[in-house]
């Protein structure tokens, strides 16, 4: 999508409006901040001013905001996940072991699976019973490579309960029929005597699974099969019909939505269709100032690139608010929810890989752009109730990285770790006047900020600094609360390609913050450049 589309578009809470509600709120508070500007070998702070409205919160920010994404696709799922039973790495039934582990420390609440545009071309009869005996077919749309079909339903509702997360299943439309869909459903999740559940019982299967979520194909406008808006809504009619909910087990069908901008496509289903669904999805993709052919390196990039990216990134917030404008219309009840259940950034595939496994590093300017997703997603925790980063493991903006036996965690896997305390915590609405960050003729925003409260009444405030030279100021208001104790954390680095590489895995990682001062109720913050920072105030 292009930026200049976007610009088009109106940002949800203008600057100028910003800056009154803000003023109206300073007067009232009866405080006058001086601008604490100052300089340090060129790099300039810049005071920006926020008011988190601490005991006005209503929204719950769902945990299925910090859901993933694993698709047979490159080695997200095979060396990614799987390495089969019989591999050195350690593993329970075939699945990592170190994995699993990181994973379960980010409290990862939902994994969809098994695509992507692979979705809509899997067959799932072909991924049961024993494994030497399943057929293998060709993964068309990833480097054409061979699909063993090793990794099926079973291993993936293993690896959600060895998780503990739940499953999210996208179902195949495109070449997919009716009644394939309906067999997997009632295989999975049907608890008494019936044809697709006792063939699950033979393969080793006695109880149903809990399948929360499913979608009805994916990306159905391009790779899963092309289609018009019309005639995938009339099609997601039918064969959402089929998809049932057994012996206890809610499911919640996810119709396929737009990809980026496409208004028409999410006017049309949801005018067709929504009656028959709990959740529309969502993709958003973003890059530097690259096109889709070229769309720039993960690590080799300059100041002009790192700017491109904070822009792009920003497009999600009038992305959000437009298409959440539609959905309160067509829907003013609220009852359909909005899963943006593929996002993150996109590179060129690391040099000397197959290109089309999509493998990319991942530096600090992926972990600022995650962090201003994340808040972004918190912020419209009205209708965003789910989101998914594409991919878990070893594609696009991953949270691990494997080699062989040795794993490593990227910068982006620590943005959603310190994010956790977000997880189903209150989201608190705010104020926020601040400086732009600057480049050329062009400027956006310097920080970006969304904050929680926790059940234990524990505030939570996560900051990004955008800008890669500048730090900022950030003096803090929490009317009717009294801090008595903050803390924080910081992921930064001195340079903005910083990453970590299998010889050097712990380049970018959190460390402690320190940089606050709290007096008569002014919390005051001073934001490295290029930073993602998350603060803790009791
Ligand atoms: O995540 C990679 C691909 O991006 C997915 O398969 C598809 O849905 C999207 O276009």
């Amino acid at each position: 999508m292009k930026y200049s589309e976007l610009k088009k578009l109106k940002f949800g809470v203008v600057p100028a409006k910003r800056i009154l509600v803000f003023f109206a709120v300073a007067l009232i508070a009866g405080y006058v901040l001086a601008s604490t500007a100052e300089s340090a070998k060129g790099e300039e702070a810049r005071t920006n001013r926020l008011v988190i409205h601490a005991d006005k919160g209503t929204e719950t920010i769902s945990r299925d905001i910090y859901g993933h994404f694993s698709e047979h696709l490159g080695r997200c799922i095979y060396e990614g996940f799987w390495v089969g039973e019989d591999s050195s790495i350690p593993n329970t039934r075939g699945i990592r072991n170190d994995v699993v582990e990181a994973l379960k420390k980010i409290q990862i609440p939902v994994l969809r699976w098994p695509g992507g545009c692979f979705a809509d071309e899997y067959h799932w009869k072909e991924g049961i019973g024993p494994r030497e005996s399943r057929p293998a077919m060709v993964n068309t749309h990833w480097g054409m490579v061979k699909e063993t079909n090793a990794f099926g339903t079973h291993e993936f509702l293993d690896l959600c309960e060895q998780l503990g997360c739940e499953a999210y299943i996208a179902g195949n439309v495109g070449s997919g029929t009716v009644e394939e869909m309906q067999d997997w459903v009632e295989y999975m999740t049907f608890g008494g005597d019936s044809e697709m559940a006792n063939l699950r019982r033979a393969n080793g299967r006695d109880k149903p699974w809990r399948v929360k979520y499913f979608g009805v194909g994916n990306e159905n406008w391009g790779c899963g099969g092309n289609m018009t808006a019309e005639y995938y809504a009339d099609l997601y009619n039918r064969f959402q019909t089929y998809v049932r909910s057994y012996s206890g087990n809610r499911i919640v069908k996810v119709a396929c939505g737009p990809g980026s901008i496409n208004y028409h496509w999410i006017t049309v289903v949801l005018e067709r269709a929504r009656r028959n669904m709990g959740a529309i999805s969502l993709h958003h993709y973003v890059r530097g100032s690259g096109n889709w052919t070229r769309k720039g390196s993960a690590t080799k990039f300059d100041d002009k690139e790192w700017f491109a990216l904070m822009k792009n990134t920003l497009t999600i917030y009038p992305l959000l608010e437009n298409n959440i404008e539609i959905m309160d219309k067509i829907d003013p009840r609220g009852r359909i929810d909005l899963y943006v259940d593929e996002w993150g950034t996109w590179w060129d595939a690391e040099p000397g890989t197959n290109p089309g496994f999509l493998y990319q590093q991942n530096t600090l300017r992926d972990a600022v752009s995650c962090g201003i997703f994340l808040n972004a997603f918190n912020k419209h925790s009205r209708r965003v109730k789910m989101a998914n980063i594409a991919q878990t493991n070893n594609v696009l903006q991953a949270m691990i990285l494997t080699k062989g036996e040795k794993m490593i965690l990227t910068p982006t896997y620590h943005v959603f770790e310190m994010y956790k305390v977000h997880h189903d915590a209150t989201m608190l609405p705010m104020d926020l006047e601040c400086a732009d960050y600057q480049f050329g003729n062009e400027k956006v925003p310097a920080i970006d900020v969304s904050a929680s409260k926790d059940k234990s009444g524990k505030i939570h405030i996560t900051l990004c600094n955008l800008d890669p030279v500048n730090p900022a100021d950030v003096a803090c208001k929490l009317p009717g609360v009294e801090p008595a104790k903050v803390s924080g954390r910081v992921l930064t680095a001195n340079d903005m390609t910083a990453h970590n590489t299998f010889d050097k895995p712990e380049v970018v990682k959190p460390a402690v913050f320190d940089g606050f001062s709290l007096s008569d109720g002014m919390l005051t913050v001073k934001l490295p450049a290029k930073s993602v920072v998350v603060l803790e105030i009791e």
